[in-house]
């Protein structure tokens, strides 16, 4: 086998970070084995992300590096490569604007890889960007390497066309994996030391394969011997129905956390976003949810000044936040996407405007993060390592709750579950100790 080097650099949401993986887990029988940079290697892909203007900016800044490195190279020179959603949306204008770059391909034909990377190296401009009919789940390989807190994609594309998103132009229609072939996978990672399975998809609580609905699919890989952990990102509020809401009550593994993004908490302005439901059914979800599982973790997405948002419409997604109260939270300022119904509506906020709402905005949840982090001072908690601090000697790991928690721990400990005594907390982060056997059992009487 030659020994190729392979970087890619990854953007954007959590599919992205699995297709990386199975990116790389395609090439690996081709000799490409990952690299840290793209200095020595001979096949750089990246990973790209369409959701918001600044994104495409970056990736023709870091393609300008990419170029300088394969120029200075006198022999083996590097192929480029521009894979996700940027390539899927733009890739035209990325084959005709840079033309030292090898390969676009979009997030459909990943397990047509090999095939690519053969006529690039023969020298070959490669473009697909293609729907293709086949499912690349039915070619992409198992993962090569192994971690214990995997991610599994069992749902793509989306079919809600929310008025401001690109993702059902870049990721398709909404397209669900059989059951069969998710618990399989689930299966496997489990074999290789996977402790925490997170379910992946765009709008994942829309999942129905064959007869199961996401909650039968959370039970089926409950029932998995190794599998300690599940969790599931992203739902849409329309999908969140009273299975998956009771599930968060029956089933042990699931963890109570949920990331259920509402954007914004006026009524007028979810309608001009299409998203089909009012705040007052969002909170009447959050409701339930938290009567069937009290402790849950919420988190959201917000996106401030979308066009026609008064100050009245802000204060009504300040207020619905507040009512919420929230575990962590991304809010992002509305960014118009060409091709979107958003980007052509009338009513356009100002970025002044748009910049004193999102620190508003942004004020209160991180107050709110700081708060939950605060209340978590001195409890004892389950806490899965699955990275490795920065400093020798430090792990870091998750609470049921989502939240990172850094530990002086002995490397041993990685990919173990073990009880943590938080000491301190954080606006983002938690630290705390190793709860020696000691300390959690009973004292004998003397
Ligand atoms: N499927 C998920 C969201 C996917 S995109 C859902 O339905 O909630 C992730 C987040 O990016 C969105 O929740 C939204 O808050 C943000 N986003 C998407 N398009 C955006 C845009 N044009 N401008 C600003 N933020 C945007
Ligand atoms: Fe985008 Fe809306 Fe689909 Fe989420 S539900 S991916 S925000 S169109
Ligand atoms: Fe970005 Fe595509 Fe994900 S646009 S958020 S990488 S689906």
């Amino acid at each position: 086998m030659s020994n190729k080097k392979l970087y890619i650099k990854t953007w954007g949401c959590q599919m992205n970070v699995y297709d990386s993986q199975k990116m790389a887990d395609v090439l690996f029988p081709l000799g490409y084995a990952p690299t840290e940079t793209p200095d020595d290697a001979d096949l750089m892909i990246l990973n790209t992300c369409h959701i918001r203007e600044k994104a495409t900016d970056k990736v023709f800044s870091d393609l300008g590096r990419l170029r300088d490195i394969k120029d200075a190279r006198a022999e083996n020179k590097p192929l480029i490569a521009v894979a996700g959603c940027v390539a899927q949306a733009e890739g035209d204008v990325i084959m005709k604007r840079a033309k030292y770059v090898d390969m676009i391909f979009g997030p459909q034909t990943y397990h047509l890889l090999p095939e690519m990377v053969l006529k690039a190296n023969g020298g070959e401009r490669v473009i697909n960007t293609d729907f293709p009919v086949e499912s690349k789940f039915d070619h992409l390989p198992e993962a090569a390497v192994e971690s214990p807190s995997a991610f599994l994609s069992v749902q793509e594309g989306c079919d809600k066309f929310c008025t401001f998103c690109v993702v059902p132009y870049t990721r398709g229609a909404e397209f669900s994996r059989p059951p069969e072939q998710v618990i399989e996978e689930a299966k496997r990672l489990a074999g290789r030391g996977a402790k925490e399975i997170t379910l992946l998809g765009q709008n994942v609580n829309a999942y129905h394969g064959g007869d199961y609905d996401l909650a039968d699919l959370i039970a089926a890989i409950a029932e998995i011997d190794g599998v300690q952990r599940i969790r599931y990102m992203t739902s849409h509020p329309r999908d969140m129905n009273d299975h998956l809401i009771e599930a968060h009550r029956d089933i042990k593994k699931l963890m109570p956390f949920l990331h259920l993004p509402v954007q914004s908490g006026s009524d007028r302005i979810l309608e001009r976003m299409n998203r089909k439901h009012t705040a007052e059914e969002y909170l009447a979800i959050i409701d339930k949810i938290r009567t069937a599982r009290p402790d849950i973790a919420l988190s959201s997405d917000f996106i401030v000044g979308f066009p026609g948002e008064t100050d009245a419409d802000h204060r009504a997604t300040m207020d619905l936040a507040e009512k919420v109260g929230y575990a962590s939270c991304y809010s992002f300022k509305y960014s118009p996407r060409p091709g979107t119904p958003g980007a052509v509506m009338d009513g356009m906020v100002s970025e002044a405007v748009k910049d004193k709402r999102l620190q508003e905005l942004q004020a209160l949840l991180f107050a709110q993060q700081t708060r939950l982090n605060e209340s978590m001072a001195g409890r004892v908690l389950p806490v899965l390592f699955d990275r490795k601090g920065q400093k020798p000697g430090q792990l870091l790991g998750k609470t049921p709750y989502m939240q990172s928690v850094y530990v002086d721990a002995s490397e041993r400990l990685f990919g173990m579950m073990t009880d943590v005594k938080i000491s301190r907390a954080f606006q983002n982060g938690l630290a705390g100790e190793i709860v020696t056997l000691e300390e959690v059992l009973p004292k004998k009487s003397a």
